[in-house]
């Protein structure tokens, strides 16, 4: 969990316009910018971004958000991926929730990019000192230029080394970073030592975490692993990815292996286009990363029972990222090899043969689905049927879950109506494009209007405005709640603000209030608009009491009334029924 007050802390610092025009450059219009909007097409521009606001409109299409939905929608990024981009792009790490509430939220840890970049180059430097190190990877048929292009380096024997390369060998950013760690007593000792090191880039070349390989074959474990970090989470970032973005877009395909010395010694081979997931099953994430840099996938896995088990897996985690202009495929190794070992053994040329007959995915399936199961009985068939449903539930493109559909029917010894009748899959029209609220540029209630200055410029806000609010409709919750928010947050963004009224109001009234938002007219005097709201605000009020005071003084006799309230009588110029 990142904690809420780093997002808003985050928001508050990151500037939207910079965000926006790294991916589409914009030009200064008046108060805001504007751009061609980079999510439909169109020939001039309707997309603007309000630097005041730190949102982003698209008068044509709706398109709407925060610099954080940017990065979501722009270039497909979960969440969390969206945060720590933000992060990276202003130089601060993503601190983790701590699990007990009531310890103080972590500190933001700075320097964790620098830290690891720094250990890389020292590792580096000392492989080139260790002949023992360079003989292990000239042993297996690595030239120094392969070598060099990975950055391929050495983490020396000894249990403090990285003391030299860092004078503040105690500080909290090397075990943040997974550099180093403390036992039990407190001592602090190196993570990797006399080990080959893999360093692991993000997508912009930076490192963010490490693979050591033992040299001693007898050593344990074989390869270990940067720890998560706020930088580096294993199921999110694929080994060499950065590398091999050239060759993935050069050779129209990227291939997935299972490891470090696979994408190595492919690349040594000249298969460029390599990428490793790191010791775990190829995610979803991963498979969507890939999806944005091609649109044809191979697996080639160990030929051993656990690559057939990684395989499996990694096809069916496939299946909700499935687009039908993908193609993925699987490729299967002999047993006794790897990737490795296979293009060492048979080179380039025969690996890529081979890669042009994998078997692709759909074929994968229903071999692996009938591979122990003859499908002669009825049991036989409801087992397939039974195994096939939740595969076919996970497939939405259209065309490669129909053909699916059709031949899992087949197979099963019933029409694709019969089998539809009985489980009733979703349907496969073209999942309908989400039809976006149209703004209208309505006349915002007082509420509203009140809401909007106040979140423009939130050390407006009083304390006394809440005395005035004493309904419940969703626009008084919602003008108590921006009060409260803005008094607790006088200089924060009106971004910031509608993120933390977002854990408080309705979801529908916060999209209602993010479109008037991005309609309000910048050029406004706030100050001024507030004290007229305001005014109105409190004639509101005092009608609304006139109106009850009245009803409920109506009810008495005159002799009955106190003295306060003949002299609210009088001032409100009315008098009592006379009975
Ligand atoms: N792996 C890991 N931790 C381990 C073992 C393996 O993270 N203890 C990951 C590494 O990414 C490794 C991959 O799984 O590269 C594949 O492991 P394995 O097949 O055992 O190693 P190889 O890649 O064949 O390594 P090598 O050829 O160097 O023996
Ligand atoms: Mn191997």
């Amino acid at each position: 969990m990142i904690p809420e007050s780093f997002i808003q802390e985050l928001l508050n610092r990151v500037d939207i316009v910079d965000v926006i025009d790294k991916c589409t450059p914009l030009k200064k219009a008046g108060a805001n910018y504007s751009a061609c909007c980079p999510f439909h097409n169109e020939k001039s521009p309707s997309f603007t971004v309000s630097p005041t606001k730190q949102f982003y409109h698209c008068f044509g299409c709706g398109a709407h958000g925060t610099a954080v939905g940017f990065l979501m929608e722009y270039q497909g990024l979960s969440f969390v991926e969206a945060i720590n981009e933000l992060a990276r792009m202003v130089g601060i790490i993503v601190p983790q929730e701590t699990r007990d509430p009531n310890k103080p939220a972590p500190k933001v840890v700075l320097g964790l990019q620098e830290s690891l970049q720094e250990a890389a180059q020292y590792y580096k430097t000392e492989l080139k000192k260790s002949p023992r190190a360079i003989d292990y990877l000239k042993g297996r048929g690595l030239s120094g230029h392969v070598a060099a292009k990975f950055q391929v380096g050495y983490a020396p024997a000894g249990w403090q080394n990285l003391q030299s390369v860092f004078p503040h060998y105690e500080s909290e950013t090397l075990s943040v970073a997974g550099l180093v760690v403390e036992n039990e007593q407190g001592r602090r000792y190196d993570r990797f030592r006399d080990r080959i090191m893999f360093p692991i880039h993000d997508q912009k070349g930076q490192v963010i975490g490490f693979g050591g390989r033992v040299i001693n074959p007898e050593d344990t474990p074989k390869y270990y692993n940067s720890p998560e970090t706020p930088l580096f989470q294993k199921g999110h970032e694929l080994y060499g990815l950065f590398l091999a973005r050239r060759a993935i877009r050069d050779a129209g395909r990227a291939l997935v292996v299972e490891g470090y010395m696979d994408v190595v010694a492919l690349a040594q081979y000249g298969i460029e286009y390599a990428v490793a997931a790191l010791g775990t099953a190829t995610t979803p994430f991963h498979i969507a990363k890939l999806m944005r840099q091609t649109d044809e996938v191979v697996f080639c896995f160990d030929g051993d029972n656990a690559g057939r088990t990684a395989a499996w897996r990694a096809a069916m985690n496939a299946l909700p990222a499935l687009t039908d202009g993908l193609k993925l495929s699987f490729l299967f190794l002999p047993k006794e090899h790897d990737p490795d070992s296979y293009v060492r053994e048979f080179g380039k040329e025969k690996f890529e043969s081979e890669i042009k007959t994998a078997m692709p995915l759909s074929q994968y399936i229903l071999k692996h689905l009938s591979e122990d199961n003859p499908l002669q009985s009825q049991e036989d068939k409801v087992r397939f049927l039974n195994e096939a449903e939740p595969i076919m539930r996970q497939i939405s493109a259209p065309r490669s879950a129909m053909y699916l559909r059709k031949k899992v029917a087949e197979l099963a010894q019933l029409s694709v109506d019969e089998m539809q009748s009985l489980l009733k899959l979703p349907g496969l029209n073209k999942t309908p494009v989400q039809a976006r609220p149209k703004l209208t540029r309505t006349t915002n209630s007082l509420y509203k209007r009140f809401c909007l200055t106040m979140l423009m410029q939130p050390a407006l806000a009083s304390k006394d405005d809440l005395l005035w609010i004493v309904g419940h409709s969703d626009d008084e919750i919602l003008l108590r709640q921006t009060i409260e928010t803005c008094l607790v947050h006088p200089h924060s963004k009106p971004v910031v603000i509608m993120r933390e009224l977002e854990q408080k109001v309705d979801a529908k009234i916060m999209r209602e209030l993010e479109h008037e938002l991005n309609a309000l007219d910048e050029t406004l005097d706030l100050a001024q608009e507030l004290v007229g709201a305001r005014q109105q605000l409190q004639q509101i009020y005092l009608h609304r009491n006139e109106n009850e005071l009245l009803a409920k003084i109506s009810e008495k006799p005159l002799s009955a009334l106190t003295d306060g309230e003949r002299n609210l009588l009088k001032s409100l110029g009315s008098k009592p029924k006379s009975k």
